[in-house]
Formats: structure tokens, sequence, C-alpha cells
């Protein structure tokens, strides 16, 4: 067998898949006389594909050298080129949702698009399910611009179908998901950096961890770390029944606080009724929050909708209360005085992101290791209100907008 069907055979193995590839291996190796170099191969197999390839050729160079007397410096060269040239190329054939100019929904487009084979330290991922996000229409609209043509997304749930040199924590087969890094949730099939990943664990399912990692996560740290809640404490969190607002809510509860939230429709209330001590609408909400705690307001509001709520948010803190303001659902927050924090009370005020709350390996493995614990344990009762093909990606950003959306939301793919 010759070095260059070495490399066709590779070539064929990721196209046409690894069983074919492995009938038809074997049954080269046969005719050659080099049985030898499909069992390094099978053995190669169960370390990983990539492992197997370059244990394949250097092998095959072994064998070939030892039988026709070739120069195995000249054999174990075209193998690697070969092995270089198949992972630099395209390998794979995927539908993705990419954006070539920012606006509103229609500028989201269903493309065909190409996935190489996965480079150290990458994962190639089969999604099962994608998560939609707010920060997600921030992209699309410009709010947040980026350089485009663009992905979306930033959350999806998947199979482990290959991995990169390097990847030892994750194996083909291994059920993960991710909520952060470069955009491009919105596809098929991905390569995603091992080290965004983490393991979903039995018990949670596709849907929930790619419907509400980002938010649990972010539910997380709001609670945990940014404004840390205790028993006896009352907190205002707007956006009740959304998606980060369900899970927080629950949470606050399970921490010991009382939970007012705010909810836009009578429907939502119902909702959030079942988890919140008071649910109030955005209508005067300063004022009931007031009531609500006889006059003394809230240890901390956290609030997602920005710019409609800020002002409200600032008048329902109890002196040295902290406003976490996490999002902009309304629109950004406006600028203000710093000083408007001392006259209401020596407030704080705080805009974190989840990024910075998961930079490292450890924090993000943490973080969503305490928020699945959470879900196993029933403490969280994550809600995926709807779901939409990956190809009605702008539908599902329009209920989003139009506020029409419950708990978290899904693409298929
Ligand atoms: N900083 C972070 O780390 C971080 C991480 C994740 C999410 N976020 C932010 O958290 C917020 C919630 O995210 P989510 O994905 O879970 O969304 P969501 O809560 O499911 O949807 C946003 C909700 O905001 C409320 N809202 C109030 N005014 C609105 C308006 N003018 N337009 C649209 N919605 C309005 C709506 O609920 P009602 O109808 O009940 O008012 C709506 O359902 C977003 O601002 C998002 O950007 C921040």
């Amino acid at each position: 067998m010759s070095v260059s069907n070495l490399g066709l055979i590779q070539s064929w193995q990721f196209y046409h898949g690894k069983a074919r590839f492995l009938a038809c291996l074997e049954g080269l190796l046969r005719d050659d006389g080099l049985f030898t170099l499909f069992k390094v191969f099978a053995v190669g197999q169960l370390i990983n594909l990539h492992s197997a390839i370059v244990i394949s050729i250097n092998s095959g160079a072994v064998s070939l050298h030892s039988r026709y007397g070739l120069s195995f410096a000249c054999l174990f060269l075209a193998g690697l080129f070969c092995q270089l040239s198949l992972f630099k190329g395209k390998v794979m054939q995927t539908q993705v949702i990419r954006i070539h100019q920012h606006g509103d929904s229609s500028v989201m487009q269903l493309e065909t698009s190409s996935v190489a084979a996965p480079q150290a330290g990458e994962v190639l991922l089969k999604q099962t399910a994608i998560g939609v996000n707010f920060i997600d229409t921030y992209h699309r609209s410009g709010l947040y611009p980026l350089s485009l043509p663009s992905g979306l997304g930033v959350e999806a749930c998947g199979v482990v179908e290959a991995i990169g040199a390097g990847v030892t924590e994750f194996k083909p087969g291994d059920r993960v998901a991710y909520a952060g890094g470069a955009l491009g949730a919105y596809a098929v099939h991905r390569l995603m950096p091992a080290d965004k990943l983490v393991h979903v664990p039995a018990g949670v399912s596709d849907d929930i961890a790619a419907g509400t990692l980002l938010r649990g996560m972010t539910a997380q740290y709001l609670l945990k770390k940014t404004f840390p809640v205790h028993v006896g404490q009352t907190i205002l969190f707007h956006a009740a029944a959304g998606g980060v607002g369900q899970l927080a809510c629950q949470w606050a509860r399970e921490l010991g606080a009382t939970v007012i939230g705010t909810v836009g429709s009578e429907e939502k209330a119902k909702i959030a009724r079942t988890y919140c001590d008071h649910i109030i609408g955005y209508e005067h909400f300063s004022e009931q929050v007031r009531e609500i705690t006889g006059g003394k307001g809230v240890s901390v509001v956290y609030d997602g909708v920005g710019a409609d709520t800020f002002a409200g948010s600032l008048d329902c803190l109890a002196v040295r209360g902290m406003l976490v303001s996490f999002g902009n659902a309304s629109g950004p927050v406006p600028a203000f005085e710093p000083a408007i924090l001392a006259q209401k009370g020596s407030l704080f005020f705080t805009r974190p992101t989840l990024g910075h709350y998961t930079s490292t390996r450890a924090e993000l493995v943490n973080t969503a290791a305490d928020y699945f614990h959470a879900v196993r344990r029933g403490l969280l009762k994550p809600e995926v209100g709807q779901s939409y093909a990956l190809a009605d990606a702008a539908q599902a950003h329009q209920d989003l907008a139009l506020r029409k959306t419950q708990g978290s939301t899904l693409l298929r793919p």
C-alpha cells in the first residue's frame, strides 16, 4: 500500500464514516499482507481518532520500510504531509445561521458551511439543542457590534464526534455543553475549544443543558458571588418569568431570601407566583416595593431590563443596597452622575457579565457543576418554554424581543 493510498483512505474516513473506513482498511491491509498496520490502527482507535491516524501512518511507514526497503524517513514525512493536509482541509458540510450585516431578525440566513477536523485543543461537536439568549439579539442588531460576516449564538449541548491533539478531558461520545466562547452556536456541527466545554451529568437532559446552562450559571454568580444572598434578606428580581429570572428567583428562595419579582403580563405572573413571594407589575414598581418592605427597601435589585427600570430600581434600595445591572432587555442604562448613589443611600452599582465570573477553567467547571447539581437535586426546575427549528431562528428572535417567550428558548439543529 502506498502512503498516498493511506491519505486517500483517511479522507474517505472523514467523508464516509469510521465503520466503512475500517472495513476498507482491513481489506487493503490483508491484500498487502500488512495486517499489523490494521492492528496498530485498532489500538490507536482506543486512544482517539487523531492518534490512530498518526500511529497508522507511522507504523505503515515502518512496515513498508522493512518489506520493500523504502526509506523510512521519506515515508514518514509523506505520511505526515498527508496528515497535515487532511487536518488543514475542510472535511464536512454543515448548516449554520450567519449574518452579513446588523439589523432586524431578517438578516439571519441559513447557510451551508464547511467544518474542518479538530485542531490541537479543539473538539468537533454534533449539536443536539441550541440555547437562544437575549445577548444573541444584541449581537444580531449591532448593539454589541461584531466583525461581519459572523455566526450567532453562545450556548448549546451536543455529542463529541472527534477530538484534536492534546484533548484529554473529553472523548468521542461524551455529552457536553457550553455557554460562552466564540459566536457560532446556531449550527448543526461546530468546533469548540475543549476548555470551554463542560460535561453534562446524567439526570440533566440535552434540552435543559442547552437552554439553561448560560442562564443557570448567570443566576449562580449573581446570587452567590456578585451580591451573595442570605437568609432574611428581601430582594427584587426584574423579569421574574424570563429565562434568568425563573432560575434566579427559585434559587434565591432556596437560599432563604424573600423574593419580589416583576412581570409584564398576567400569564407570566401565574408562572412566577409559583416561586416568588410577591409578584408586581412594572408600573410604579418602586412604590410597590416600599410598601411590601414597610418602607425599608430591598437589599439588592437584580435588573436585566435596563433602560426602562434603572431609575425605579435605585428607588427600591435600602441604605447601602446594591443595584446589579446585568442586562439591557429594554435598552442600555443611560449615563448617570455617581452622586446619585450617595443621595439615594450610599448605594452600590455594578454591571457584571458571566465571562468575568467564569474566566478560569476551575471557575467555569465549578459554576456549571453547582448549577447542574441544583437541577439534579430538584432545587431548581428549569423550564424550556418554546423551541424552534434552526431554520426558524428569526422567529425565535422576534418572539424574544416581543416578550412572548417564557423560560428558556431552544433551536433544534
Ligand atoms: N450579564 C450577564 O452575565 C448576563 C447573562 C445572561 C443574560 N443576561 C441578561 O439578562 C436578561 C435576561 O436574559 P434572558 O435571556 O433570560 O431573557 P428573558 O428574561 O427570557 O427575556 C427578557 C425579558 O425581559 C422583560 N422585558 C422588560 N422590558 C422589555 C423590553 N422592552 N423588551 C424585551 N423584554 C423586556 C420581558 O419579561 P416581562 O415581559 O415579564 O417583562 C422579557 O421576557 C437580558 O437582559 C440578558 O441580556 C445577562
